[in-house]
């Protein structure tokens, strides 16, 4: 007998969907079947595409390409740029959310001048989230434009101790800050490199051992969501001269939670906490009735060639876990059935 648990649609709320300009990583059709495998029915894509969603023309065209392709549901965040940053207002109808890149990452979105980012924190409204890429003492300017403006930030991929401990230090004064973290810089830290190679290169990059116990450390208390910051990059790309850093989460984000979750190292209410109650929450995102996801609690081996993702590959290959998605049905909809993804592109909703 294996037992069956049935838990809300999860929310993930950091995807590259690589629209437009990066379809030969990732697409609206092929991202989404990755999702809804892993148990995830509504994403946020984050805007650093090829041009990246810092114009309202962008952001309408890529919206209407969502509404054409997506298998589950999903919205946009708006990118910061210095360059376009008088387009800020006119972005937020499109956008459920800001995403500002304080460190160097895939693509060239960047803010690394003050007067943009108070541009951002004045302009940019005030029911809509900002998101930041922040690490080590960027984590301490994002604090302070949270407390200085008095509105909420959440801090992307927190991934060291330092960077875990200054944000628990803030909640504990009151300070509107919240924060993710990854599968990936829960379950690997920087000894993987060596069997893993470029496979395990990442933005912010993996942890050394300290870093990721302080991240389980805080994940009951400091920790708002886990979230996949799944990054597609073709193993061609992976593997050449210079490698994209990036990997992959969607399809094994679920599976690697809750195989923690039978270690007793976080309870089934804390993942889905982390994993729905507080991903909706903090970004005002609809409900989605009649949606569940049933999952089998069974010993299960990841690997690459059951992804959908186009990429086509796992930093978590061969990797054995203690569940597998059985079924998801998003809207009373059966949208996957023991591994097959049934949902036809364009049954997901856009969030705007
Ligand atoms: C992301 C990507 O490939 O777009 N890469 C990454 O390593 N996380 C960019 C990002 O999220 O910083
Ligand atoms: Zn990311």
């Amino acid at each position: 007998m294996t037992d069956t648990i049935t838990l809300p649609g999860l929310i993930d709320v950091h995807t590259h969907l690589r629209v437009p300009g990066g379809e030969h990583k990732e697409d609206f059709v092929t991202g989404t079947a990755a999702a809804l495998a892993g148990g995830i029915t509504q994403i946020l894509a984050m805007p650093n595409t090829s041009p990246p969603l810092t114009l309202p023309e962008v952001m309408a065209d890529t919206l209407a390409a969502a509404r054409r392709d997506v298998r589950c549901d999903v919205g946009l965040f708006a990118g910061a740029s210095p360059e376009q940053i008088d387009q800020l207002p006119a972005l937020a109808p499109y956008a459920v959310a800001l995403k500002i890149y304080l460190n160097d990452t895939f693509g060239k979105l960047r803010v690394e001048d003050v007067p943009t980012l108070r541009a951002c924190f004045q302009t940019w409204p005030r029911e809509k989230l900002i998101a930041m890429h922040a690490e080590k003492q960027s984590v301490a300017v994002g604090i302070g434009l949270a407390a200085t403006y008095e509105r909420p930030v959440h801090f992307c991929h927190i991934s060291r101790r330092e960077e875990i401990e200054l944000i628990a230090d803030a909640k504990m004064r009151g300070l509107p800050v919240t924060c993710e973290v990854t599968p990936h810089h829960l379950f690997l830290d920087v000894r993987d490199r060596e069997r893993l190679g470029m496979l395990a290169d990442m933005r912010p990059v993996l942890g050394t051992p300290d870093d990721v116990a302080a991240l389980w450390a805080h994940l009951h208390d400091t920790v708002d969501c886990i979230a996949t910051d799944h990054a597609p990059h073709t193993l061609a790309e992976k593997q050449s001269d210079n490698p994209p850093p990036g990997v992959a989460g969607l399809e094994t984000s679920l599976a690697l939670m809750l195989t923690a979750v039978t270690e007793n190292r976080l309870t089934l209410n804390r993942l889905i906490e982390l994993m729905h109650t507080n991903p909706r929450r903090l970004y005002h995102l609809p409900a989605q009735p009649d949606t569940h996801v049933e999952v089998e609690m069974r010993p299960t081996t990841i690997r690459n060639e059951a992804m959908h993702s186009k990429c086509g590959w796992t930093p978590f290959h061969g990797r054995a876990v203690a569940a597998r998605v059985k079924r998801v049905v998003l809207r009373g909809q059966v949208v996957v059935e023991d591994g097959m993804v049934l949902a036809q592109p364009g049954s997901g909703m856009v969030i705007e």
